[in-house]
């Protein structure tokens, strides 16, 4: 059998025995377990409807199970509160599948509000802001309205704004739909740069390119149920 468990690293994120429905009675996740170690690139894949964007949701506290457990960092993400819950929401950052710019605020305004939240300081929100601009090819749009963006555009911005403030855990929801090619390997480029300092990412997709010959983890959902697991080279 494939080697698709963790290995002795800890476990950044421990989902058991987790299922969500939504009335009157759509199912979108099933008895879903699986754990994601801590600096792992985890990829989520399986038809529109699936319940890729269902798990992320959780995974970013935006929703709670119906029924089942999921821990991240060791905490019960959907019983923590104050203190411990506004730590928790600084170590993770979403880039949405809708994007969910503030469409009236440039794109260094957007890109900075995760550093704002945490109090750094403007000159290394201005450089880290430029940095990732320079990484996205999108340099010339720091001024811009992101309402007046193209769509791949906003989808670059939006993937920035997620990994800006340097989150423990990424979660990513179809970062490269919209995308050409030389902007997809970007985008991963700057994914894999996350990853090697360290971040635990986890990416939604309906791009096989992205993952088929990585030895990451895949793991495909089917009407909400885990349908396998697997390496993307297995595939
Ligand atoms: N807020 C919601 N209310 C009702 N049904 C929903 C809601 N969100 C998602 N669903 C349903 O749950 C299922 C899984 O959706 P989703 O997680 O968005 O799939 P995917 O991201 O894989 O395309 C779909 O049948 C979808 O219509
Ligand atoms: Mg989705």
């Amino acid at each position: 059998m494939t080697e698709t468990t963790t290995s002795s690293r800890t476990a950044m994120i421990e989902v058991i025995k987790v299922s969500k429905s939504y009335p009157p009675n759509v199912t979108a996740l099933a008895d879903i377990s699986v754990s994601i170690a801590s600096g792992e690139v985890f990829f989520l894949i399986g038809r529109s409807g699936a319940g890729k964007t269902t798990l992320l949701k959780l995974l970013s506290n935006m929703d709670k199970p119906s029924t089942g457990l999921i821990e991240v960092a060791g905490m019960n993400i959907h019983q923590v509160t104050g203190n411990k819950l506004a730590k928790l929401r600084q170590k993770v950052g979403m880039a949405y599948q809708d994007f969910r710019l503030l469409t009236e605020r440039t794109v260094a305004e957007n890109i900075a509000i995760s550093m704002e939240v945490s109090y750094k300081k403007p000159q290394i929100i201005r450089s880290r802001v430029r940095s990732l601009l320079a990484q996205l090819q999108l340099e010339d749009k720091h001024d811009i309205l992101t309402g007046d963006l193209s769509r791949g555009e906003q989808q670059r911005v939006a993937l920035a704004r997620a990994v800006a403030n340097s989150p423990t855990l990424i979660l990513v929801d179809e970062p490269t739909g919209n995308l050409d090619a030389t902007s997809t390997a970007q985008v991963m480029e700057l994914l894999v740069r996350c990853s090697n300092s360290g971040a635990t990412i986890v990416i939604a997709t309906h791009d096989e390119t992205l993952y088929r010959h990585s030895t990451h983890r895949v793991m495909r959902l089917h009407n909400g149920k885990l349908a396998s697991l697997t390496r993307g080279n297995e595939i």
